[in-house]
């Protein structure tokens, strides 16, 4: 994307220490996706920095809420669905469930069982991997409907809380890596 674009981004990712707890910060990329020159570059990036290329896959799996928020747009580039990974309690039956920890709580999502079929073959994205177990918990989702997850692209990934080993094995691509 180039080094000023890729400065430009990181300008923009705000950071707030102690929320939504003490000794978490907060990683927003909001103001990216506010930003016009931000977004167009982002989405860009997400493109070019793809874990396998398109053709291996079928359909583009997005995290509630920040990987609805350009999984969709990531889809429609890329000509393909997107499947909505959920929180618990949302969707109608009939669902597949998982119950997992994140970095500041845990947390329970879902997806409709007829949203993967067998054989699908799934990019899973979100905006930032911490401990890992939220991606995870997709990948486990989608698993039990009989898909197949190709990798998965994620925007940040914070250091040092081993996210990344969780995912140890599958194809993965993040754009920015912070402490
Ligand atoms: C955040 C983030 C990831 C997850 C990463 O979502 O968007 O989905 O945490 O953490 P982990 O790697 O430790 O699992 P959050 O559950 O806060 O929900 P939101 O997207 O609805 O804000
Ligand atoms: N999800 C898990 N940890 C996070 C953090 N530090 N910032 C933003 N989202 C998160």
């Amino acid at each position: 994307v180039g080094e000023e674009n890729a400065d430009h981004v990181m300008s923009l990712i705000r950071s707030i220490p102690g929320f939504p707890k003490e000794g978490i910060i907060f990683r927003d990329f909001m103001p990216v996706l506010a930003d016009a020159r931000g977004l167009s570059i982002l989405m860009d990036a997400l493109e070019a920095a793809l874990p396998v290329p398109a053709d291996q896959f079928d359909a583009v799996a997005g995290l509630e809420a920040r990987g609805f928020l350009f999984g969709p747009a990531l889809a429609a580039r890329l000509g393909k669905g997107f499947v909505a990974v959920r929180k618990a309690g949302k969707l109608p039956p009939e669902t597949v469930h998982e119950d997992y920890a994140l970095e500041y709580g845990t947390a329970s999502i879902e997806i409709e069982t007829s949203a993967v079929k067998p054989g699908d073959r799934v990019l899973v994205v979100d905006d930032l991997i911490a401990t890992g177990g939220t991606a995870k918990a997709a990948a486990d989702l989608i698993e039990k409907c009989g898909g197949t997850v190709v990798g998965f692209s994620f925007v940040m990934e914070l250091e040092g809380l081993s996210g990344t080993d969780v995912l140890a094995g599958y194809p993965l691509s993040t754009l920015v890596t912070m402490p």
